[in-house]
C-alpha cells in the first residue's frame, strides 16, 4: 500500500501491526498508534513545534543520570505516575492509600533500632515519629520494615545535599515490635520543589505551574504475605496540599502534627497503617 495521507496513514500503520505475534506488544503498539496519531491530529502541530517537541524528549533523555531521572519527573508533573499507581493499587477492602515512589529512596538505608533518631547531620524542629501497621483485620503485623525517607527543614535530601552513601541521613529502615508499633526520632521536613533546573522546570514554567511538593515524610512498608505499599504522610496545614506538583496527596495521607508529652519542643507524627493481603498473581 501507498499514497499515505492523514485519512488512511492511521489505519496503515495499525494494519503493519498485524504481523505482532505477542498480543500486549500489539496492544500496547495499537493504543500508543491510535492516541499518539490522535494527538496529532489535534494538535496539527507545524514542523518547528514537532521539532521542539523531539528536541524536549531528547534533553529530557539527556539531563538522566544514576543520580536524576527526568523521565520519571515527567511522568510524575504531568499525573501519569499517579495514574499507574492507582490503577496498581485497586486494593479491596482496608488498605492505606498508596502515592508515588518518588527519586530519592534509596535501597540502602540502614536498618535501626527503635527509638533510633535518623537525622545525624541535618538540622531542624526535633520531630518523633510513631506509627502502627496492621492487618486488614486489625490483627498488629510483627516484623514488618518500615523503610522511610524525607527532606529537611529546609526542603533538601541527603543525596542532593552530597553525594556520598556514608552521607544517607533523615532516612532509614526499623521494624515493628510484637504489637505492630514502631517509632523514630527525626527533624520536622518542609516543603520543596522538585528539581526544576531541566526540562520538566521549563515545561512547568511554560505551563505556568510552581514546581512544589507539600512537606511529607516517606514510608514503604512490606511484611510476608501482604503487598508493599508505598506511600506518604502529609503534614497538614501545608500550603501546597491542594496544588502538589506530581498530584500525589490524598485526604487520608494527611496528618496534624501533635506535641510530645515532656518534651515541648518536639513535634509527634502519628500515622497507623493497614497493609493489603497479598493478593494472588
Ligand atoms: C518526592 O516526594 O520525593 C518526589 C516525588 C516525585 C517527584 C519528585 C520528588
Ligand atoms: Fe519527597
Amino acid at each position: 500500500m501507498r499514497n499515505f495521507n492523514e485519512d488512511n496513514i492511521t489505519q496503515a500503520v495499525l494494519d503493519r501491526l498485524g504481523a505482532c505475534t505477542n498480543e500486549r506488544t500489539r496492544a500496547i503498539s495499537e493504543a500508543l498508534v491510535r492516541h499518539l496519531h490522535a494527538f496529532v491530529m489535534e494538535i496539527e502541530p507545524t514542523e518547528a513545534e514537532w521539532a521542539q517537541a523531539i528536541a524536549f524528549l531528547t534533553d529530557t533523555g539527556q539531563m538522566c543520570s544514576d543520580t536524576r531521572q527526568e523521565f520519571i519527573l515527567l511522568s510524575d508533573t504531568l499525573g501519569v505516575s499517579m495514574l499507574v499507581d492507582a490503577i496498581n493499587h485497586r486494593f479491596a477492602g482496608r488498605a492505606t492509600e498508596t502515592t508515588v515512589l518518588g527519586p530519592f529512596y534509596v535501597e540502602e538505608a540502614r536498618e535501626v533500632p527503635l527509638g533510633a533518631d535518623i537525622s545525624h547531620v541535618a538540622d531542624g524542629p526535633p520531630l518523633l515519629v510513631r506509627g502502627t501497621v496492621r492487618d486488614p483485620r486489625g490483627e498488629p503485623v510483627a516484623g514488618a520494615l518500615v523503610e522511610t525517607w524525607h527532606a529537611d527543614d529546609e526542603g533538601f535530601y541527603d543525596v542532593q545535599r552530597s553525594t556520598g552513601r556514608a552521607a544517607l541521613d533523615m532516612r532509614a529502615r526499623v521494624r515493628t515490635n510484637e504489637n505492630g508499633c514502631f517509632w523514630f526520632r527525626s527533624i520536622v521536613p518542609a516543603a520543596y520543589p522538585i528539581p526544576n533546573d531541566g526540562p520538566v522546570g521549563k515545561m512547568l514554567d511554560a505551563q505556568g505551574r510552581h514546581p512544589y511538593r507539600p512537606a511529607h515524610v516517606h514510608f514503604k512498608l512490606s511484611a510476608p504475605g501482604f503487598e508493599t505499599i508505598v506511600t506518604h504522610v502529609f503534614l497538614d496545614g501545608d500550603q501546597y496540599l491542594d496544588s502538589d506538583v506530581v498530584f500525589g496527596v490524598k485526604d487520608a495521607l494527611i496528618q496534624r502534627l501533635g506535641s510530645v508529652e515532656d518534651e515541648p519542643d518536639t513535634a509527634l507524627l502519628v500515622y497507623d497503617f493497614v497493609l493489603p493481603d497479598h493478593r494472588p498473581s
